[in-house]
């Protein structure tokens, strides 16, 4: 069986556009695959959290992941830091990294032409954190939403340079991108992609959100005044994102729903498209709550744990070994 392996970073609740990118199809391959799912707690801090909030963000991640449909009898499912050969192999990966790789990562570089201020170096050497947390395991494909796609290929090239330098050590592995849903787009810009730590909750749906306030958002998304359900990404971005979010959630292709919506105004659209997210919300927040009260979610993180650390130790044993800092 292949491996896969993915993981979130609650560094707020999570979005639409992370269940649609990323948690969804981690449900849908936890049969086909031997699947690894983390929460990605030390990429949290590389800003700034608020500690209770940060506490309070993780646990919800991890209870919805189950409530996503996420089955710990066939996913592994475990916190990031728990496993602490990640961020000792990061190091090592760091010192086999080029500073030029990581100046030319996209959301680095978009902080930094946004001038935002105390840009730390754990947010800079994010991506090396990120290519660990993925050789690690040897896994063989990473499924993750569009933005992820550069970070996923400096960890194959990380990878490859290492093989290279010192002998087969590690698998290398493939990124994963959804045909349809791999970007949503923010609700009030739909130039940007829906982000959970946005300023601006209008543009964006989480997970846990009252459904009526889903469906305010979703009813007064932006469109544009070409009065036609098209999918145009350039002229039509917001129509076209509300077709994609229907298209994902109901598996119905976009042409198909362009069809039904021929002549028919904007309105009645994001009405259905409201249903739609709307059932699929009522019934992800119903498990959620499920979950939380049955208290098995430390057992779940520490079965998880367990289970992959054993791989986890003996891959950087190799790696000490193989770079010579071992001296027994
Ligand atoms: P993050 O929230 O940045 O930790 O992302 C977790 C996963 O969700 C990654 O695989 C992202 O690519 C995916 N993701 C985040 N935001 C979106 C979005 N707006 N559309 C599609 N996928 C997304
Ligand atoms: N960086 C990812 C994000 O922000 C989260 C993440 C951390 C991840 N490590 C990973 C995703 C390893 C896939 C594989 O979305």
């Amino acid at each position: 069986m292949k491996r896969m392996l993915s993981g979130i970073k609650p560094s707020g609740q999570l979005t639409l556009g992370n269940y649609i990118g990323a948690l969804r199809n981690f449900v849908n391959y936890q049969d086909e695959y031997e699947m690894f799912v983390f929460i990605a707690n030390l990429h949290c801090i590389t800003v700034y959290q608020d500690p209770q909030e940060l506490r309070t963000n993780l646990r919800d991640a991890a209870t919805l992941y189950l409530a996503c449909g996420l089955d710990p009898k066939k996913a592994t499912i475990f916190l990031q830091s728990d496993i602490k050969e990640h961020a000792q192999l990061g190091f090592i990966l760091a010192c086999n990294s080029y500073q030029g790789e990581l100046n030319r990562m996209t959301q680095y570089k978009e902080k930094i032409a946004k001038k935002e201020k105390s840009i730390t170096v754990g947010l800079y050497t994010y991506p090396v954190l990120m290519a660990s947390d993925i050789i690690i395991y040897d896994c063989d494909f990473v499924p993750v939403g569009e933005d992820q796609k550069q970070h996923v290929e400096l960890a194959r090239d990380i990878a490859e340079r290492f093989n290279n330098n010192y002998g087969q050590t590690f698998n290398i592995p493939q990124p994963l991108i959804p045909q349809v849903g791999a970007r949503i787009m923010d609700l009030v810009d739909p130039t940007k992609k829906m982000s959970k730590s946005d300023d601006n909750a209008k543009g964006c749906i989480y997970l846990l959100d009252d459904l009526k306030i889903a469906r305010k958002k979703i009813m007064s998304a932006v469109t544009d005044n070409e009065a036609n359900v098209h999918y145009d990404k350039t002229k039509q971005p917001g129509i076209s994102n509300l077709l994609t979010i229907m298209s994902s959630l109901t598996t119905e292709p976009i042409a198909s729903i362009e069809a039904r919506y021929q002549g028919i105004g904007y309105g009645t659209f994001k009405k259905e498209v409201a249903d739609v997210v709307c059932v699929t919300l009522a019934s992800i927040q119903d498990r959620y709550h499920q979950i939380k009260a049955s208290d098995i979610l430390d057992q779940v993180l520490a079965d998880g744990a367990k289970k992959v650390s054993a791989i986890a130790s003996k891959k950087l044993h190799e790696v000490q070994v193989k770079i010579g800092i071992e001296i027994k």
